[in-house]
């Protein structure tokens, strides 16, 4: 008997990893593995969207990513600037929406502006939503909106007992965005890093050996295959 399908999943997370390992077998600058990973993810994003997901989200920059040097931080920031850029230009046209989750307080005041004017553009747009998380942790993702739960308990226009776990969802930056039903992680690490840590309780995990500049859009592909349960008979087994 057939094995029972899983339905297409709605949204997608990856942790985009391995672009410095990347970088140095090929004796190259950090950086470059970095620019690599930025082409990867827009060869990916018009994937997901050919593939009709509607949420893709994707760990950019975490709270951790700091601690690297100043050089590399700032290649990162460059490389984020343009990518904000060329949005206007592609993935504006391709109705493909833009938010971002974490704390962009700490980026440069150019990027914010960048930033805020891109979700306003893109609100609009009723194709897929591509979520970028920039100065994203999970863990400081739930200060913040505990945070804010407790200050509407403190104004008295919520009581503790009425928080629940879908009060806390929302009080998410992911507020509103169903939960990923699949996680993909590459460059061989099996962990989640911090990254959307209440909204991966039930997501099926995918792990790859493959760098983020080498992750295709078959890859994608076989992740979602695997996901949903269906084989895959590469050369004819
Ligand atoms: C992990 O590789 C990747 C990052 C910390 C940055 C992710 C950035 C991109 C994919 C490109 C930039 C895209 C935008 C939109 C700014 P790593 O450096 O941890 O690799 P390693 O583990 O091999 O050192």
């Amino acid at each position: 008997m057939a094995k029972q399908e899983k339905a297409m999943p709605r949204h997608v997370a990856i942790i985009m990893d391995g672009n410095g390992r990347w970088a140095a077998k090929r004796m190259l600058p950090r950086k470059m593995g970095h620019k690599a990973g930025a082409e990867a993810l827009e060869r990916i994003i018009e994937a997901a969207r050919q593939l009709g997901l509607e949420h893709l989200t994707v760990y950019a920059f975490s709270t951790e990513n700091w601690k690297r040097s100043v050089e590399e931080v700032g290649a990162i920031m460059d490389l984020l600037r343009l990518y904000l850029k060329n949005y206007l230009q592609k993935f504006a046209k391709d109705n493909v929406r833009m938010h971002v989750i974490g704390d962009i307080s700490r980026l440069d005041a150019d990027i914010q502006e960048q930033i805020r004017n891109i979700e306003e553009m893109s609100k609009g747009k009723d194709g897929m939503t591509v979520h970028i998380a920039l100065n994203y942790g999970g863990r400081d993702e739930l200060r913040r909106g505990v945070t804010a739960l407790a200050r509407q308990v403190q104004d008295g226009v919520l009581e503790p007992e009425e928080i629940t776990e879908d009060i806390i969802s929302q009080s998410l930056d992911t507020a509103g965005v169903p939960d990923p039903e699949l996680m993909i992680r590459t460059s061989g690490e099996e962990r989640i890093s911090n990254f959307l840590l209440w909204q991966l309780a039930y997501s099926e995990f995918y792990f790859t050996d493959k760098l983020w500049p080498d992750f295709t859009e078959e890859d994608l592909k076989d992740a979602i295959d695997q996901y949903c349960g269906r084989e895959r008979r590469f050369g004819g087994r």
